[in-house]
């Protein structure tokens, strides 16, 4: 099998567990090198140690880090909502409500807008740094919609996430749409779906409905997630601990009884502050979450209605200025617990035998990630082994 070294890595953020001890929360090394043997890591070390490859790449001193595992994006759909956006920074509030919008355009839109939109923004993720990345239906919200939206985002990621419960369509009943989530839309979703999800929140579905649409999607063998907490107080992000659902995502208004039990459980909260910044709701308290031993991942939320961005070094920035996480809990957010938040073992490390998804930064550190906020700095990104940017 062809192998590569990259040598002169001058800062290597592996996430390795057993490197914590020397290198920190980001297992880092210095003065580094990786190999990469077919789609897999071979070897890290240092640089001074590296085996020979068939190819050698220099670093020149520059910073590698895992790629980022965005575990939370809406990238099927259709048209924008810049207007709104608009509206939104002279005072209106965000409600959820211009999702009806989306779903409009959405179901006019051909299988192929659909999918070439969906290429685009993956390709626009990836070359920010974004090597893996779930997404959601959840702008069909009709049996044929939901299903080829799934169909769409299974052409991008093995992380697929039915999202039927996202709201109520505006020609039916929320029981009557809740009976057709569980019945004849989850039959049609859940052949193209890994996972499931429901949008918790006051104007949306409840949590009786929400524990009801989680059940049938795990008697369908969809694992569960939720939108909880992110326009106000709920029992949802309770309701995901108490199921023990690997995450629960927004958690922006959060009681005592929350944190406690998002301590108590393995329920990951995923933090998406590009939706605070885009909607001027507060930030959640990630600073908190993590004092009280949280486990915290970060997500972009992508979508055309409470955050437009696609930027994971985005995130990173906010979560460190407005979230008071340290640089190190940002990256380590934005890659190792977003692999955490999809279950999945085999990214968001650089150790042997993990995927080699890792990226260059045009920097010295990975600081400079928040550093240097709005500032392109990936000079190149390979996935699974290949250079892709
Ligand atoms: O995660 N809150 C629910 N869903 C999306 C926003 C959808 C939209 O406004 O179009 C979110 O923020
Ligand atoms: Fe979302």
């Amino acid at each position: 099998m062809n192998t590569t070294v990259i040598t002169g890595i001058g800062e290597l953020a592996t996430n390795d567990p057993a490197r914590v001890d020397e290198g920190g929360l980001l297992g880092l090394v210095h003065d580094a090198a990786l190999v990469v043997e077919g789609s897999r890591v071979a070897w890290v070390g240092p640089a001074a140690d590296a085996p020979a490859a068939d190819v050698q790449v220099d670093a020149g001193g520059r910073a590698v880090i895992p790629g980022f595992v965005d575990s939370h994006s809406h990238l099927v759909f259709a048209g924008d909502r810049s207007a709104e956006f608009e509206a939104r920074m002279t005072g209106q509030p965000y409600t959820a409500g211009g999702i009806r919008t989306t779903v409009a355009r959405t179901r006019a839109a051909t299988d192929e807008q659909l999918t070439s939109h969906v290429a685009r923004l993956v390709a626009e993720m990836r070359a920010q740094g974004t090597t893996s990345v779930e997404i959601k239906s959840g702008y069909g919200l009709s049996v044929h919609d939901e299903a080829r939206s799934l169909a769409v985002a299974r052409q991008f990621t093995e992380d697929t996430t039915f999202l039927g419960a996202h709201v109520v369509p505006a020609d039916t009943t929320p029981e009557d749409y809740v009976d057709l989530v569980t019945g004849p839309m989850l039959a049609a979703a859940a052949p193209h779906a890994r996972w499931i999800d429901v949008f918790c929140e006051d104007g949306a579905f409840d949590v009786d409905q929400a524990r009801a649409i989680l059940a049938a999607g795990s008697d369908s063998g969809l694992r569960g997630r939720l939108h909880a907490n992110q326009l106000t107080y709920g029992g949802g992000v309770q309701l995901a601990c108490e199921l023990g659902l690997t995450a629960v995502d927004h958690c922006t208004f959060l009681s005592d009884l929350d944190v406690e039990s998002l301590r108590d459980s393995r329920t990951i909260a995923t933090l998406l502050p590009g939706v605070e910044f885009s909607t001027r709701q507060p930030y959640p308290d990630a600073r908190g979450l993590l004092d009280a031993g949280v486990r915290v991942a970060l997500a972009s939320d992508c979508n055309p209605g409470s955050c437009f961005t696609s930027s994971m070094a985005l995130c990173i920035a906010l979560a460190v200025r407005e979230m008071r996480m340290t640089p190190a809990e940002a990256l380590h957010g934005a890659t190792a617990m977003g692999a955490a938040a999809l279950a999945r073992d085999d990214v968001g490390v650089l150790a042997p035998g993990k995927v080699a998804d890792l990226v260059l930064l045009d920097a010295p550190s990975c600081v400079h990630l928040a550093y240097r906020p709005g500032v392109p700095l990936v000079a190149g990104v390979w996935q699974a082994g290949r250079p892709v940017v």
